[in-house]
């Protein structure tokens, strides 16, 4: 992929720069953020423009509010932990644009830094809205894209404000295109991909787009249950998506085809009701009444092997339900495995960047990125609008 233009290039002193985040970060019931990564990682962007002289307004959605302003989903908390990092004040402005906000941004100072409340409270910036894009664009005068979490929604504020402004690629998403590039470009091999998760039709297009290019795929988490079902495999009580047979089918036969291996779970950890611990069976057979939650012991096992001598891995999707004590060993000792295993290892996903946080096995990775559709979507292949919308590097 050729380089796109970057913020190190641009000329920023003195000038008013849009800074598209994903400050799209977890949050507890209360509101307190439950991990900042995605603020973390926008800072070396953030440090670079105060050194330079520019006038920061900083843009991000959180959460789904759908068009609706809705206190649960303000950037307040986002505005206190970046005036915490940044060792200076970052105002919410309580609007996102009309001519308050024009005024205020106009009244800047060198090195200063706003951020705009929720892009999403306004219906304009999921719908792509013409006015709503020039509205934005009006504030700035030069556009980062810094959200590689979101460079997957054409959006607003990822493919109308960089039309109408001059555009340019923040250090995250330089650090994204390249660390996730080596797994589509020359991945040493063997390359492994250990795939979980709760939701197999979200996780088809990578499926899919796999086969060829990885040397096995181990498959746990709930994204295993179509396969064994499939198999014919009696999964007991456990919720199983359906409708997916002959897409499976496919997948497995190209996978064949091209040489990779396909490994499933060989047993599983159980839930029984009225039982408060977990259960070993075999994924041939859950006892009637169980479910599914884990992979077992064998499996883990399995699974270390098949990884032992990778050079390259890519993890995306818990293995079992890891929120649970009882159903995270799957998760937690395959990882730690990985963590004695030398290669390049990248986890991708929102919910498996934080759960390997706290399972304490981040460690395995060389490389952890803030994307989860987004890096999903730029490993299929796909063409990724926030990405299209900013030129190469000249040259
Ligand atoms: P990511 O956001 O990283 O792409 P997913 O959203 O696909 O990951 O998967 C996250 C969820 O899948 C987690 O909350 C995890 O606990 C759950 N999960 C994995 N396996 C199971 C299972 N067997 N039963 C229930 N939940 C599961
Ligand atoms: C994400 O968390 O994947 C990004 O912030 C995009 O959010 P969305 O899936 O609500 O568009
Ligand atoms: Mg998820």
């Amino acid at each position: 992929m050729p380089r796109k233009r970057s913020v190190r290039e641009a000329e920023v002193r003195g000038r008013r720069v849009l800074v598209r985040a994903d400050f799209n970060v977890p949050q507890e019931s209360g509101g307190r953020i439950a991990d900042d990564r995605r603020i973390r990682e926008a800072l070396p962007t953030l440090e670079l423009l105060k050194r330079a002289g520019a006038r920061t307004i900083l843009l991000s959605h959180l959460g789904r509010p759908g068009g609706q302003r809705n206190p649960k989903w303000s950037l307040a908390p986002v505005a206190e932990r970046l005036a915490t990092y940044l060792g200076q004040p970052v105002p919410l402005l309580g609007e996102i644009v009309g001519p308050s906000v024009e005024a205020r941004v106009r009244e800047m100072h060198d090195g200063e830094f706003v951020l705009l409340e929720n892009l999403r409270f306004d219906p304009g910036e999921e719908a792509n809205d013409t006015a709503f894009a020039r509205a934005l664009a009006a504030l700035g005068e030069l556009f980062v894209e810094e959200a590689f979490g979101t460079v997957h929604r054409a959006h607003a504020s990822t493919v109308g404000v960089p039309t109408l402004l001059p555009a340019y690629a923040g250090l995250l998403v330089e650090k994204e295109v390249e660390s996730l590039g080596k797994l589509v470009d020359g991945a040493e091999r063997p390359f492994v991909a250990l795939l979980g998760g709760a939701k197999v039709k979200d996780k088809l297009p990578l499926l899919r787009s796999l086969p060829g290019r990885v040397d096995r795929i181990l498959l746990g988490g709930a994204l295993a249950f179509p396969f064994l079902a499939a198999e014919g495999a009696d999964l007991g009580a456990t919720e199983v998506e359906k409708g997916l047979d002959a897409a499976l089918k496919e997948f497995l036969a190209r996978a064949e085809a091209l040489g990779t291996l396909v490994i499933l779970p060989e047993d599983l950890l159980v839930e029984r009701p009225g039982n408060p611990t977990a259960e070993a069976a075999t994924a041939r057979e859950v006892p009637s009444g169980a479910i599914a939650r884990d992979i077992g012991p064998r499996t883990r096992d399995r699974f270390y092997v098949h990884l032992s001598d990778s050079r390259t891995v890519f993890w995306n999707g818990p293995l079992g339900l890891a929120e649970d004590p009882r159903f995270s060993p799957g998760t937690r000792e395959v990882l730690a495995g990985l963590e004695t295993i030398p290669g390049y290892h990248v986890c991708a996903g929102g919910d498996s960047a934080r759960i390997a946080e706290e399972l304490g096995v981040v460690g395995a990775f060389q490389y952890v990125s803030t994307g989860g559709g987004a890096a999903l979507e730029f490993l299929e292949g796909a063409e990724l609008p926030g990405l299209a919308v900013i030129p190469d590097a000249p040259g």
